[in-house]
């Protein structure tokens, strides 16, 4: 059904005329101008196009936009500050955790979420909760250091 929704997204609230059933991501993309989530599978199975609701990493890709409408919406593109790169950014630069890029913000806004619930996971931790998040160029390896540098810089520690 098409109908006006509020969406709060990146901390800024947008009214849009949509139809409920159109998939968030396709909302993000095409109606917003926000590529930071990406079209991998389209079906719940790579995380590509994850972002956060009200702080958990959602797959974009199969949420209906209309049972978003009013919660909070974050993207890759909402996470610096003041031209400052959030400390997971950060820390994916700094261990080069990608190739191709293409997994990467799905992959940090899955890490976003981790260390929002879990401050100082552990490797272990770190793979489990990113096991739906595929990586075509195998990078898996400098993710997890990357998500471990991003927990310490968080906590102010030396990287
Ligand atoms: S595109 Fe959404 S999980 Fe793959
Ligand atoms: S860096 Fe290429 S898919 Fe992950």
């Amino acid at each position: 059904m098409r109908r006006q929704l509020e969406l709060v997204v990146n901390g800024e609230a947008r009214r849009l005329e949509l139809e409920d059933q159109r998939s968030l991501l396709s909302v993000l993309r095409d109606d917003l101008g926000l590529y930071g989530a990406k079209y991998g599978c389209g079906e719940g199975h790579c995380g590509a196009c994850t972002v956060l609701v009200d702080g958990v990493p959602r797959r974009s890709c199969t949420t209906q936009v209309g049972t978003v409408a009013g919660k909070e919406i974050t993207t890759v593109e909402g996470l610096e500050h003041d031209g400052k790169l959030h400390p997971v950014q950060q820390a994916f630069l700094e261990e080069e955790a990608f190739q191709c890029g293409y997994c990467t913000c799905g992959m940090i806004m899955g890490a976003c979420g981790l260390l929002r619930r879990n401050p100082r996971p552990t490797a272990a931790q770190i793979r489990t909760f990113l096991d739906g998040h595929l990586c075509r160029c195998g990078t898996y390896q400098r993710i997890v250091a990357a998500v471990q540098r991003a927990s310490r810089l968080l906590q102010g520690a030396q990287p």
